[in-house]
């Protein structure tokens, strides 16, 4: 039970900047302050994001959009990047990466979350959390933007990569968009078109929008434009900028067969390369920890090999958690096999891999 309401805290939130100054100069803990303001109320903090579930609703078989209003520190977030959730489950704390399909006025926020086989944090938000829940988000992060050059906008979304891409459409058409927008969605089975009730009223009220979905599993052999992705589904958006979220095979088969300006999200795991592993150095700076290393593997999984603990979320390449500074030597994109050799840029850890020996702030 709290003492005070959401919105009251939320108005109150900008008044915390003198404790957070406090804090900032080690004069004030601010574990300690949080403990106090979370007797107030169980979402207030002084800087970290918490959230209460306001509603939920199934937008298809699998697929859940999630309604949360956030404390007053989710500060600049945009529809289209992406929070971590964080859940306490038997006592270990898990952290997932989710899409945000709407940001509104007053804190409101939309997550869609997508139903993973085995998924442990999923299935227990899906299953389990109820309205008036109060749980903790990262900070937003992700850099897709809506394409504001060229003739028209293509968005390819497959599975759950329509979360990323609906919140920039709802927001583009919501502003007077007014250029056309063609928008496919590959999904395995009818029933996991998601959001298919509104973007069908989009469509009505938006003579620009176009929405397909294109079957991939079984039910592909009733649907004679089904299939998956082929560079046929591309025809009339040469001049289009294009925005593409997805599996990482689903995601570089776009990249494959298009030339012009594309954005692109890939969501599942990079794939290893098959090739043997060249030894290399790793040298952790910040850590004062040099280990040697092979050039197959992401830089997450070696640093956590040899003791380190490098923040990170998704593991994917999506949530820039784990991004860290490259000070020396050349590393590989797992998901486009792109080299990175600039000294000072930042790299993602979970996606990169040594081409040789490398010097990482971390
Ligand atoms: S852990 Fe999310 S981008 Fe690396």
């Amino acid at each position: 039970m709290s003492l005070l309401p959401l919105f009251l805290i939320r108005w109150l939130a900008p008044l915390l900047w003198p404790l957070r100054a406090l804090t900032t100069r080690a004069w004030l803990r601010e574990a300690e302050v949080d403990a106090v303001l979370a007797r107030l109320h169980p979402a207030w903090r002084l800087n970290r994001v918490f959230a209460r579930v306001v509603g939920r609703e199934w937008v298809s078989d699998d697929l859940l959009a999630l309604r949360l209003r956030c404390n007053g520190n989710a500060r600049g977030w945009r529809a289209g990047q992406h929070v971590q959730l964080h859940l306490q489950l038997d006592g270990v704390r898990h952290s997932r990466s989710y899409s945000l399909t709407r940001v509104g006025a007053g804190g409101l926020i939309e997550l869609g979350i997508r139903r993973q086989p085995g998924g442990r944090l999923s299935n227990r938000v899906l299953d389990h959390l109820p309205v008036g829940a109060v749980l903790e988000l990262g900070q937003a992060r992700g850099e897709l933007q809506w394409p504001e050059q060229g003739a028209g906008v293509g968005l390819l979304a497959a599975g759950s990569g329509i979360t990323a891409l609906l919140g920039l459409l709802r927001e583009a058409l919501a502003r007077g968009y007014t250029a056309p927008v063609t928008l496919l969605h590959y999904v395995r089975e009818a029933g996991q078109r998601a959001y298919q009730a509104e973007l069908q009223q989009l469509m009505l009220r938006h003579p620009n929008l176009q929405v397909r979905w294109l079957l991939t599993g079984q039910d592909a052999r009733h649907d004679p434009q089904g299939g998956r992705f082929q560079a046929g589904h591309l025809l009339g958006m040469s001049d289009f900028g294009l925005l593409a979220c997805g599996p990482a095979g689903f995601v570089e088969a776009v990249r494959n067969n298009w030339g012009g300006s594309l954005q692109v999200e890939a969501f599942s795991p990079p794939q290893r390369i098959s090739e043997p592993g060249q030894a290399v150095r790793l040298d952790f700076a910040r850590s004062r920890v040099a280990a040697l290393g092979d050039s197959n593997r992401s830089l997450l999984e070696q640093a956590e090999e040899h003791g380190l603990r490098p923040a990170h979320g998704c593991r994917q390449g999506i949530c820039a958690s784990c991004t860290c500074t490259l000070l020396a030597g050349t590393v590989r994109d797992l998901r486009s096999g792109e080299p990175f050799a600039e000294p000072g840029q930042p790299i993602r850890l979970c996606v990169s891999a040594p081409l040789g020996d490398v010097q990482l702030d971390i």
